[in-house]
């Protein structure tokens, strides 16, 4: 049984988890309209997994007889003008949801609600993940970015990672 409290916490993050899939998106638009095809597959993948983590909080909702409640999206509507712009806003907006995170959790700790701390064990891991991918990010264009010939080989590796690596390690 989830709280009311809880209820609204878990569909909150729905909503996070979709502001998230925009905000990758729309990365991958400008990475597109800047020639790199492998940097913009980079985002439709993790764009998608965005998506994957939203569905993730819905159906847990339910595996809990519960309905999700649902908010108005709010995402970011950047109109880019650089390469490192898109990266530093996907870290502030990964430690964002990292803190989303660990509020649910520290709530469904106070609650005794073991079964959704049990639940966000999943996410807490994968925000690890998420920070680095978005750390290494930007520390490989801030690395190579500024040589046409090591963009392009880094464009090149961006767009193999998903292909190896369904969780774009
Ligand atoms: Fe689902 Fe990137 O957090």
């Amino acid at each position: 049984m989830l709280s009311k409290k809880m209820i609204s916490l878990l569909s909150e993050q729905v909503k996070n988890e979709f502001e998230s899939a925009y905000l990758y998106l729309i990365a991958a638009d400008y990475f597109h309209s800047e020639g790199l095809p492998g940097f913009a597959s980079w985002y439709i993948n993790h764009s998608k997994e965005e998506v994957e983590h939203a569905m993730i909080f819905y159906d847990y909702i339910h595996r809990n007889n519960e309905r999700v409640q649902f908010f108005n999206l709010e995402p970011t509507r950047t109109i880019y003008s650089s390469l490192t712009k898109p990266l530093e806003d996907t870290i502030v907006h990964e430690d964002f949801i990292t803190t989303c995170i660990n509020q649910i959790y520290e709530v469904a700790a106070k609650e005794k609600d073991y079964r959704t701390t049990n639940f966000l064990t999943w996410f807490i891991t994968e925000q690890q993940e998420e920070e680095e991918n978005a750390h290494a990010n930007m520390d490989k264009l801030n690395l190579f970015g500024n040589n046409p010939a090591g963009l392009y080989l880094l464009d090149k590796e961006m767009g193999n990672r998903y292909g190896k690596h369904n969780k774009g390690e």
